[in-house]
C-alpha cells in the first residue's frame, strides 16, 4: 500500500505561475487532485498552462494579478473564489531579484525589490487569509477550516550572497513574515510555512548559468549543481495538505546544503 498526499477538493491560488516555480508548484498541485488558479501579470502564459494542466486531466482556472497593485489583489482574490470556490491553499511566490552591490541600490531598485517580494507577499496573503479567518470562525471541530499558506522565501533570506543584498534582505522579511502570520493565524486552523529553495535554474536566472561568472558560481556550490524546479514537488504539497497540521511557522530550506 502506498502512502499518498491527496488534494482532491481543495483550492490552491498560486501568484506568478506563468514561468519557474510557480509553473511547476501550480502543475504539481493539480497533479495532487487540486484545483488550481492560476495568476500573474503575463496572461498568454498562464493559458497555456491552464491548457497543458487541463490536457493532464486537471482543473485550473487563469486570473490576473499584479502583487504590487492591491486593487489587483483584492479583485483577484474576489475573482478566484466566485470561480473556484474558497481558497485552502495560497503559494505566496511571485517575486523579482535584483543584482547589485548596496552602494550602488537606487531607492527604486529597493521599492521594486520589496514592493514584490515583501509587501505583495504580505497583502495577497493578507487578502486569502482575511477569508480563511471569516471561514474557520463557528466551524464544527474536525471539519476542515482555515488552510495553508506557503510563503516562497529563499537561502538569501538566511545567507547573505555577495551583490543581492537587497533582494536577500526582502527574502529575511518574508521569512520573518512567515513566522508573525503563522503566530496570529494558527488559531483559526491556518498553517503559514516558508520554502528557502537553493539555486533552482528558472527564467529568473538562467541566463546567468551560462555566463562566466554563473558557472564559476555552481562550481562553487556544495554539489556543483543546480536544483530544478520539480525538486520542490514534495515539500510543496506536504505543506498544502492536512498530513502537515502541525507543521506551523516552519522555515524550510531545499538549498543541497548551500545555506549550512
Ligand atoms: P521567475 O522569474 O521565473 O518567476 C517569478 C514569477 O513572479 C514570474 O512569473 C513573474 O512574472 C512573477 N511576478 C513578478 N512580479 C510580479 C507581480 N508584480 N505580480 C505578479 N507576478 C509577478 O523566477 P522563479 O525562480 O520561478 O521565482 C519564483 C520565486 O522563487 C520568487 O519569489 C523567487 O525569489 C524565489 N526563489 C527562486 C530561486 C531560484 O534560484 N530560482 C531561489 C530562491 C527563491
Amino acid at each position: 500500500m502506498a502512502y499518498t498526499i491527496e488534494l482532491s477538493g481543495r483550492v490552491a491560488l498560486v501568484t506568478g505561475a506563468s514561468s519557474g516555480l510557480g509553473w511547476r508548484f501550480a502543475e504539481v498541485l493539480a497533479q495532487a487532485g487540486a484545483a488550481v488558479v492560476l495568476s500573474g501579470r503575463r496572461m498568454e502564459r498562464l493559458k497555456e498552462l491552464r491548457a497543458r494542466i487541463e490536457g493532464q486531466g486537471g482543473d485550473a482556472h487563469v486570473v490576473e494579478l499584479d502583487v504590487t497593485d492591491s486593487a489587483s489583489i483584492r479583485a483577484a482574490v474576489a475573482h478566484a473564489e466566485t470561480e473556484m470556490g474558497p481558497i485552502d491553499i495560497l503559494v505566496n511566490n511571485a517575486g523579482i531579484s535584483a543584482q547589485q552591490k548596496l552602494l550602488d541600490a537606487t531607492p527604486e531598485d529597493f521599492d521594486d525589490v520589496f514592493g514584490t517580494n515583501v509587501r505583495g507577499a504580505f497583502f495577497v496573503a493578507q487578502e486569502v487569509a482575511r477569508r480563511m479567518v471569516a471561514r474557520s470562525l463557528g466551524v464544527t471541530p474536525g471539519t476542515w477550516a482555515g488552510g495553508r499558506i506557503i510563503n516562497v522565501a529563499s537561502v538569501a533570506g538566511l545567507r547573505v550572497i555577495p551583490k543581492l543584498g537587497v533582494y536577500a534582505m526582502s527574502k529575511a522579511a518574508v521569512i520573518h513574515m512567515t513566522r508573525a502570520m503563522a503566530v496570529e493565524w494558527g488559531k483559526y486552523g491556518i498553517n503559514v510555512n516558508a520554502i528557502c529553495p537553493g539555486y533552482i535554474d528558472t527564467e529568473m536566472n538562467h541566463h546567468h548559468w551560462q555566463t562566466e561568472a554563473g558557472q564559476r558560481l555552481m562550481q562553487m556550490l556544495p554539489r556543483k549543481r543546480l536544483g530544478k524546479p520539480e525538486d520542490l514537488d514534495a515539500m510543496l504539497v506536504m505543506l498544502a495538505s492536512g498530513q502537515s497540521s502541525l507543521v506551523n511557522g516552519a522555515i524550510l530550506t531545499a538549498d543541497d546544503g548551500f545555506g549550512i
